[in-house]
This record gives structure tokens, C-alpha cells and sequence, in this order.
């Protein structure tokens, strides 16, 4: 028994994800764990590797192919799963500060598929050597040159989605936007504050994971009593604090439509795109569980995963809960209009506010993108306006920093007829930049 390591290399398994990413255009936590799930025989650690490496290459790979076009001789020529290999070796020399002669072996070995003969293993040592030499010099010149290219170049923003963030913020906000995305983001935690609280939820980690390193909520963010932050994670899906339902994983930006909200016991509240109920748990916790929650998506699979939660989350009892599988607005007859006192709109939209949790948006997302829903987000408000009672109140809300998703549809439907009966009461932008969150837009209407 030599005791090595069977099964296939971490990096071999990165580099086939993230060309399943790029190929499909997917969501690369879906493709990262249908890849995971296909190798049980990996370990705790290796899968560990794959995901950084995965997150990494996709939040740096503007950054890593300008360093690789620098030094390749025929830039053009370098594609496909060569590149891949390069880029992930690339981001192990930056990011991971390894030794030159680890990344360079491993990209070596992994061309073997692609170049039995060795063909190319000349050109990939000299182009690792000049990065492992030359980044930190590069990285400045990436910085120094004009903002547009610095977003672009040293920062990873596409292009397009850099010139927006110029425009509508400037250049020191939006480089610090592309800078507080360039790393990996925190693990958010909603407290179930009926059930527990921050201090208890924090000693009970700790006993389970003594490691774990929590962090403060930045000040910007207010009063959050609700919210853990922590770094890294681990298996915190699987110990029994998260089992006996304290808490849900959810980012800070993401806890605060249900926070605006404010659903209270007895209410009756509708959830018109719960999703998987990440935020139909937060209704109800905030609702101490009573009351009516009715909750609609037009994705069963979605619905499913909420209803197979409701033991863990408790929403029995006292609580009542309906799940409605319907496409808005058409096939929502069975609801009565005026009936609800409180109704949240988290709307369907490009995500795009969800670059750190989703970096492969920044590669699969296009600007046009951005207008396709607004008539189906304008559609969904004016009708989840027509179930708010008199005096009640709606929340809109959306994971995009993009006008035209937030405060373009809220605007326009300020100033329509039926948006005559409503009030703004407050609007929030939660950013990356400021509160080291995803970006989340939201607005309070109340009808009068
Ligand atoms: C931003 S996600 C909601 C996330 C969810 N609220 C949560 O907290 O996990 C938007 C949801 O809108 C749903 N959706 C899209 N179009 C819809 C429609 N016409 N009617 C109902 N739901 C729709 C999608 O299936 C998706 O689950």
C-alpha cells in the first residue's frame, strides 16, 4: 500500500466543470454539484479544492486571459480546454500564491489528454513562468489604465456591464463594486428569532464547528439582529443547529425584503414567487407562525422544495400555509383581490445583482437581458397590487442594482392609474460596495 489517492484529480474535475459551465451557459452551482455528486469517492478536502478553484477561475477569468494572451506568442491559438488549464493554473500562481512548480506540473499533466506527445508542455511552462514572474507588475498596469479597461481587464466586469456601472455610479463606486466582487462572499445566516438569537445561535455553532469564523455585519447595514455572518461555512448544512430549523442560509441583501415586509402574527400574506420558500420561512418566522400564508410560484420543482421543508421549518399548526403551483398572472383565479394584508413581490429578473454568489453571470449574462422581463415584472406588480387590502402593504423587490428591473417598473407604476391608491414608503439599494452583500433593490408601497 503506497497510500495514495485513487479516484480523479481535483483539477481535472474543475477544468471539466467550468467547460460544462461555459458549454451549457449554467448555473454554476447547479453544474458543480451534478459534477460532485458524480465522484463520491472524493474527499472532503479535493472537494473543497474543486469549488475554489471552480468560483475562482470564474470571478478572475477576465484578469487570468489577459495575463495569458500577454504571454502567449499567438494569443488566438490558446482556446478550448488548453485555456482552461492555463487559466485555472493561473489563478492557483495569483490568487492561491502556490509554487510555480505544483501549478505548472498540474497543468501538465492535465494537457496530457489534449497533447499526448507533449507538444505544448514548452509553451505552457514559459507562459506560467512569465505569470508567476510578472503578475503583480501586470496586475498594476491592469489597474492603471482607464477605469472602463481596469473594470474590465483587472477587475473581470464584462465590458458591457462595466460601462453601466461607470455611468450610473462613477468610477470610485463602481471600482469598488468590482473590488468587493472580486472575492469570495460571506455566509449569511438568518437567526429564526422566534426560536433563537444571535448570541445562542453563535455559541451553539462554535461548540459544533470550534473554527468557524464569524464576522461583524458592516455598519452601513444597521441594526441586523437576525443576521450571522460568517466566513468560509463549512458544514454548517449539516450539523443540528441547522437540522432543528434555527437558522436558513440566505444573504444579508436577501433578509431585507421580508424585513421591509414586516408580516406580523395573524396577518394573511401572500409570497407570489416564494421559489424554494427561502422567504415564505421568513414570513412566517416573522409572523411567529400565525396566521395565512399563501404562496405561488409557477415552478413546481421549486414549490416542492418548500413543502418537502415544512417540518423542519415548522409550518404547521397554528399556521396555515397554501402552496400554489400558478404562472402569474394568469392562473391565479382561486385568489381573492383586496384580500391581503401584506404581499411580497420578489421578481423573476437577471440576477444580476448576484455576481458573487453567481460569478458565471458574469460570463453567461447579456445586456439585453436586462429589458426582457420588464413587462412580465410590470404585469406581476400591478397584479399583486389588485390583492393588497385597503391599508395594506406590498413589497418589490428584485436581486438586480439595474434600473430598469427596480426603480424603473416601481416608478412606472407609481404613475399609472391603479399605482394612484399606493405610497411609497421607503426604497433600499443593498450593495456590494457598501454592505459586502448581493445587490438587492427594494421598495414598500402602501395602499391607501
Ligand atoms: C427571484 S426568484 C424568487 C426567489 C424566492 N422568493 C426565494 O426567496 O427563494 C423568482 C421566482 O419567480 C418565479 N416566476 C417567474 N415567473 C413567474 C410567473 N409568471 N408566475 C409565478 N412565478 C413566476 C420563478 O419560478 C422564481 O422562482
Amino acid at each position: 500500500m503506497n497510500g495514495a489517492k485513487s479516484g480523479p484529480s481535483p483539477r481535472r474535475v474543475a477544468v471539466r466543470i467550468l467547460r460544462d459551465i461555459e458549454q451549457r451557459q449554467g448555473f454554476s452551482n447547479r453544474i458543480l454539484s451534478e459534477q460532485l455528486e458524480r465522484h463520491p469517492e472524493l474527499d472532503r478536502r479535493d472537494r473543497g479544492l474543486i469549488t475554489l478553484l471552480v468560483y475562482g477561475v470564474l470571478r478572475h477569468r477576465g484578469r487570468l486571459d489577459k495575463l495569458i494572451d500577454s504571454f502567449a506568442d499567438k494569443p488566438k491559438k490558446v482556446k478550448g480546454e488548453l485555456r482552461m488549464i492555463l487559466r485555472v493554473a493561473a489563478f492557483e500562481l495569483v490568487e492561491l500564491e502556490r509554487p510555480l512548480g505544483i501549478a505548472n506540473a498540474e497543468a501538465g499533466k492535465l494537457a496530457r489528454r489534449i497533447d499526448p506527445h507533449g507538444r505544448l508542455s514548452g509553451m505552457i511552462t514559459a507562459i506560467l513562468h512569465m505569470i508567476d514572474r510578472d503578475w503583480p507588475i501586470m496586475d498594476v498596469a491592469l489597474s492603471d489604465g482607464s477605469v472602463l479597461d481596469a473594470l474590465t481587464h483587472r477587475w473581470s466586469v464584462p465590458r458591457w456591464l462595466a460601462a453601466r456601472w461607470l455611468d450610473a455610479l462613477g468610477p470610485e463606486q463602481a471600482r469598488a463594486r468590482a473590488q468587493a466582487l472580486s472575492v469570495p462572499p460571506t455566509v449569511d445566516l438568518r437567526v429564526d428569532l422566534h426560536r433563537s438569537d444571535a448570541g445562542t445561535l453563535r455559541e451553539l455553532l462554535l461548540a459544533e464547528q470550534p473554527k468557524l469564523e464569524f464576522i461583524d455585519v458592516p455598519e452601513p447595514a444597521g441594526d441586523q439582529p437576525q443576521c450571522l455572518r460568517v466566513r468560509g461555512g463549512g458544514d454548517l448544512f449539516y450539523g443540528p443547529a441547522f437540522e432543528a430549523g434555527l437558522f436558513s442560509i440566505q444573504s444579508l441583501g436577501s433578509q431585507q425584503a421580508v424585513r421591509a415586509l414586516d408580516p406580523q402574527p395573524g396577518e394573511r400574506v401572500l409570497d407570489a414567487c416564494a421559489g424554494m420558500g427561502t422567504k415564505t420561512v421568513q414570513i412566517a418566522e416573522h409572523m411567529r407562525r400565525r396566521g395565512e400564508i399563501v404562496a405561488v410560484d409557477a415552478s413546481g420543482e421549486r414549490l416542492e422544495v418548500l413543502d418537502a421543508g415544512r417540518e423542519r421549518a415548522e409550518l404547521e399548526g397554528e399556521l396555515k400555509l397554501e402552496i400554489i403551483e400558478a404562472e402569474l398572472p394568469a392562473t391565479a383565479d382561486a385568489l381573492a383581490a383586496d384580500s391581503f394584508d401584506a404581499v411580497l413581490l420578489d421578481a423573476p429578473c437577471t440576477g444580476l445583482g448576484n455576481l458573487g454568489r453567481h460569478p458565471e453571470l458574469r460570463w453567461t449574462a447579456l445586456e439585453s437581458n436586462i429589458g426582457d422581463r420588464a413587462e412580465l415584472q410590470a404585469e406581476l406588480l400591478r397584479w399583486c397590487a389588485g390583492m393588497v387590502r385597503p391599508g395594506g402593504r406590498l413589497v418589490y423587490a428584485v436581486c438586480s442594482l439595474e434600473p430598469e428591473e427596480g426603480e424603473a417598473i416601481v416608478a412606472a407604476f407609481c404613475s399609472s392609474s391603479e399605482g394612484q391608491a399606493f405610497t411609497r414608503e421607503l426604497t433600499q439599494s443593498w450593495t456590494p460596495e457598501q454592505h459586502h452583500t448581493d445587490g438587492f433593490w427594494l421598495a414598500r408601497l402602501r395602499r391607501g
